[in-house]
């Protein structure tokens, strides 16, 4: 099997996925390529899928401005996707488009991979920052993978309730605002930032002030432009250990190009490798 894969989206010449998907074609053995499909909003979104389906391409990942767009092309969607309302990642099923979403996955992937004791004590507990599709992705990923103390602020109380609504069984969800949860940090293991603020041209914000952390806490932030964001560099000045957010992009590659081969390539060497490449653009 030689595969044919890419990436939908608009920008996406910077996109680091072409890379981290040859690597995983390599470390696994496997024949295929893995393409950048720039879609301009000056041409027909549905021409194009109407064009791609033709091409009988294997399977590609999707992203802004088309994870929702997508849905309409798509024969079936799995649940963590119908639950997000948005497609990172589509394979060809014998003709039929099937539509996933891994970036909620990725992420909790990437931080238990880098502190696999978290989920073993049951008392964890996290606090999501910002209520946006990447945290409603993270919050349902993180309730299917047991934890059970997972609390949201948001600017709008509203869309974090709404993120709430995903709760089941015995897991404890709070709802803060920002200015509740900076009175609140020292209460948190896990602090996740999911919003775009601090990424570039930004880089000198922060949604939060990073002050008054419990011992040992995890700062951890989606953004990975800068991959030194203000959120993580106030981590790191308050002795907090840092999760950065290019791990949450590596992973979600893994669980995409297993979905497309079934074989789930190593990522070993390769939070490092992209973290210098990242540096180089910075
Ligand atoms: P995504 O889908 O990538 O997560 P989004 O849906 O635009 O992005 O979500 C943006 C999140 O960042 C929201 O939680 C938003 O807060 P609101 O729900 O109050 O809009 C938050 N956000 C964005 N800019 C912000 C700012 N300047 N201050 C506080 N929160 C901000």
């Amino acid at each position: 099997m030689n595969y044919s894969l890419g990436l939908i989206g608009y920008p996406i010449q910077h996109s680091l996925s072409p890379w981290i998907h040859e690597r995983f074609f390599k470390k696994t053995s496997t024949a295929g390529t893995y393409r950048l499909i720039e879609i301009s909003s000056n041409v027909s979104f549905t021409e194009e899928m109407t064009r791609l389906k033709a091409e009988g391409l294997n399977g590609f990942n999707v992203t802004v401005p088309y994870k929702e767009k997508i849905i309409p092309f798509l024969d079936k969607m799995d649940e963590n996707a119908k639950v997000m309302g948005a497609v990172n990642t589509v394979v060809n099923e014998n003709g039929q488009w099937i539509g996933y979403n891994t970036d909620g996955t990725g992420y909790v992937r990437s931080l238990q991979s880098k502190y696999p004791k978290l989920l073993k004590e049951k008392k964890t507990r996290l606090l999501l920052i910002g209520a946006g599709g990447a945290a409603r992705g993270i919050y349902y990923s993180l309730i299917k993978a047991g934890f059970q103390n997972v609390d949201i602020a948001n600017r709008t109380i509203k869309s974090a309730e709404n993120i709430k609504n995903l709760k089941e069984g015995t897991i404890h969800t709070n709802i803060l605002s920002l200015d509740e949860a900076q009175q609140q940090l020292h209460l948190y293991d896990v602090i996740i930032q999911t919003t775009s603020v601090g990424m570039k041209p930004n880089q000198h914000m922060s949604i939060i002030q990073l002050t008054n952390l419990k011992t040992d806490c995890i700062a951890s932030d989606i953004v990975y432009q800068p991959l030194q964001t203000e959120f993580l560099k106030q981590g790191e000045a308050q002795r907090a250990h840092l999760h950065y957010g290019h791990t949450m992009l590596l992973y979600q590659a893994q669980a995409a190009f297993e979905i497309w081969t079934g074989i789930k390539p190593s990522t070993d060497g390769m939070d490092l490798e992209l973290m210098n490449k990242l540096r180089g653009n910075e």
